[in-house]
């Protein structure tokens, strides 16, 4: 493959595009985010990085504290929308009617019609540049029971979530190309018949 060689730029593509909650005096806003990452296992860390001037940059700094929600599909327009307006002009959970469920561990809101909701709590902010990083630990996940089969594994296949990727949005294709190991797992013997 013969490549074109580009200046450096966050180039990064596709990422995940959720919509992140917070609540400060009462006042519930959501926001749309792409740089958004998982950055440790144990114990169960994220990044996301949030620019500054945006009306959730206040409210989280100051509680420390936002909900992760993964939208599905349906609520696409509402995820464009949640990142194009700021909740400064427009309250963005009454425009799209969504419906708020409390937090389990913090203070901020998950919304009902996202099938997952990861409560995070701010443990350090890294001022990079254009965006600061807010580092935080996913205190508690909520998932939608309808999601998770009998063996108690989440069925994120059945999620029908979306990706961002280069300024656009797209559906998950639900049928698996492999799975984690599958490189090196050793095929089952199907055993000899004499
Ligand atoms: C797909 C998409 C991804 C975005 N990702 C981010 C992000 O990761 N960080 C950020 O600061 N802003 C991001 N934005 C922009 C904010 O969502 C937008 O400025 C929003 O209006 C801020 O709302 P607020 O002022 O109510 O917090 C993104 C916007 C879109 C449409």
């Amino acid at each position: 493959m013969s490549k074109i060689a580009l200046k450096g730029s966050a180039m990064l593509n596709p990422v995940p595009a959720v919509l992140i909650t917070s609540r400060k005096d009462g006042f519930v806003n959501v926001f749309t985010a792409a740089w958004v990452g998982t950055i440790c296992t144990k114990p169960p860390m994220v990044s996301v990085s949030i620019r500054p001037e945006r009306l959730s940059y206040e409210m989280i700094k100051s509680t420390g504290q936002f909900t992760i929600n993964l939208p599905g599909s349906k609520l696409v327009r509402a995820l464009d929308f949640c990142g194009v307006r700021s909740g400064r002009d427009v309250d963005k959970i009454e425009k799209f009617n969504l419906t708020l469920e409390d937090g389990i561990q913090i203070d901020a809101p998950s919304i009902a019609e996202c099938p997952v909701a990861l409560e995070c709590s701010v443990t350090e902010i890294l001022p990079l540049g254009s965006h600061h990083m807010f580092i935080a630990e996913v205190v508690q996940v909520k998932v939608e029971e309808t999601l998770v089969d009998g063996n108690g594994r989440i069925r994120f296949d059945k999620a029908d979530l979306v990706c961002y990727s280069h300024g656009e949005y797209f559906p998950l294709k639900n049928v698996p190309l492999g799975k984690f190991g599958y490189s090196v797992q050793k095929k089952k013997s199907k055993g000899r018949i004499k």
